[in-house]
């Protein structure tokens, strides 16, 4: 199943002016899944064009926050804004059009596609060209164009020949963050970018989104602390569901509340 072309700026969206500073905002938001409160009156204000770190114990509603941003879950309670634009019962496909998108999953790479097929076919998502059987000469060149610029964006020059399945685990992430990158997306929600990453990827996938993120808001749960502290200008503490501190990292690790969630749940790092 193909994912919905976004548009790449808030313009086309018809955007209301009304908060310009907050790409995305939540104000008392809530999921619970049966009796577990998975999500409690969360308020989360993202400033446009910014890396804001999402970060927490395991099982604390990370991924759910994520799932409520991208309406792939509904919330039980709450609202959730878009440059000021009420967006709570978009649906996942408008809210995609509007340019909130996830990273795609190394899973959902085509493995036994070129590198550059992968991008390709990531950027004719984006123009929706992806139903037109025949296309000009011209476009099919721009695609190209587009499809080395993003190669090269994402130093895999001397792989763009290469299937994805050959690729190195850190390059499939790379390839991964370039095809969410080729649909242009006004807000990339990353989850967990580093994960499962060998240590000495860590630092250039960082470098990888910092470069992705001009131009774009990023909203990032991750576990790396230390990427979170060299790359996030602000982060978002949750436990249980609730956000307990908020701010720079140096604030957010001072915090008391904050060092005993992360002492208390050692096993999580
Ligand atoms: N679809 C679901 N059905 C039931 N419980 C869920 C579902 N998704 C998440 N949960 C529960 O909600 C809580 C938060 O999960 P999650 O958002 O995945 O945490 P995190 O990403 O911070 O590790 C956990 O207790 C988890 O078991
Ligand atoms: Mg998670």
């Amino acid at each position: 199943m193909l994912p919905e072309a976004p548009t790449a700026s808030a313009q086309h969206a018809g955007v209301q002016q009304a908060e310009p500073a907050y790409a995305i905002r939540a104000e008392g938001l809530c999921k619970s899944f049966g009796l577990i409160s998975a999500v409690h009156e969360v308020n989360l204000s993202v400033k446009g064009e910014t890396i804001h770190g999402l970060i927490g114990p395991n099982g604390a509603g990370k991924t759910t926050v994520f799932n409520l941003l991208t309406k792939t879950l509904l919330p039980t309670k709450g609202r959730i804004f878009f440059h000021g634009r009420d967006i709570t019962t978009l649906s996942p496909a408008d809210v995609a059009r509007l340019g909130i998108v996830r990273s795609f999953q190394i899973s959902a790479l085509f493995p036994h596609m070129t590198v550059r097929d992968n991008l390709r076919i990531a950027l004719q998502r984006r123009a929706g060209l992806a139903t037109q059987f025949w296309l000009p000469m011209r476009s099919l060149n721009r695609l190209d164009d587009r499809a080395d610029e993003l190669i090269a964006t994402v130093g895999l020059g001397k792989f763009a020949e290469r299937q994805a399945v050959e690729l190195p685990y850190g390059r499939k992430r790379a390839l991964e963050l370039a095809t969410t990158f080729a649909l242009d997306p006004a807000v990339m929600l990353l989850d967990e970018p580093m994960a499962g990453l060998a240590h000495e990827d860590i630092e250039p996938i960082g470098s990888l989104i910092k470069t992705m993120a001009a131009g774009r808001t990023v909203v990032m749960i991750e576990h790396n602390l230390n990427v979170v502290a060299r790359i996030c200008d602000r982060i978002s503490v949750l436990q249980r569901g609730e956000i307990i501190a908020e701010g720079s990292y140096d604030a957010v690790s001072a915090d008391p509340q904050v060092r005993l969630a992360y002492m208390g749940n050692e096993d999580d790092e």
